[in-house]
């Protein structure tokens, strides 16, 4: 009686495990790829956040032009959208200074102040834009005084 209650109580614990790590592969791969970081950071300092040449610069730039058009804003949203996907690249990234955690946190304030822009931009105001800039740029001077190196 004990063998056969032990014998069901294994057995139950078997599939409960087995359906956990169904769970656990199901859930993590989802279908989608997972991928290795190709990018570095210097890569996306200067392809995306770069004050002249990075789509953060061109997008100070557009709004220093003055008037723009549909194509241009659209364009420019498109731009904030990348922004705001590079907060996230970073964070799978390292630092090459400072901790983990508060670089991860970094990236995240950077990511949610880059998201700000779009609802300006809907608007079409380049004023309002050219303010969320100037908080985007906070994000960035913040983080280069935490984990850039000299
Ligand atoms: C989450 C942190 C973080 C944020 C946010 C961030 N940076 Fe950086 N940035 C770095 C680090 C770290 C380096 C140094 C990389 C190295 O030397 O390997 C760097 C380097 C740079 C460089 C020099 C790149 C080179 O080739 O040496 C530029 C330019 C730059 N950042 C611009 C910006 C601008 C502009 C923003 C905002 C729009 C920004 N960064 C946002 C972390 C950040």
């Amino acid at each position: 009686m004990r063998t056969l209650l032990s014998r069901i109580g294994f057995g139950l614990f078997l599939a409960i495990g087995l359906v956990g790590i169904h769970a656990a592969t199901t859930s993590a791969d989802n279908g989608k790829p997972t991928y290795a970081p190709v990018a570095n950071i210097k890569n996306l300092m200067n392809a995306i956040n770069h004050e002249e040449m990075g789509l953060y610069g061109m997008m100070q730039a557009d709004c220093k032009s003055g008037k723009l058009t549909s194509a241009q804003w659209n364009l420019m949203r498109h731009r904030a959208a990348m922004l705001a996907e590079s907060g996230n690249i970073l964070m799978q990234l390292d630092p090459p200074k400072g901790e983990a955690a508060s670089w991860r946190k970094h990236a995240e304030s950077f990511r949610e102040a880059a998201k700000k822009l779009k609802k300006p931009m809907i608007r079409r105001k380049t004023d309002l834009v050219m303010a969320g800039l100037g908080e985007v740029q906070k994000q960035c001077d913040a983080c280069h005084k935490a984990h850039r190196p000299e």
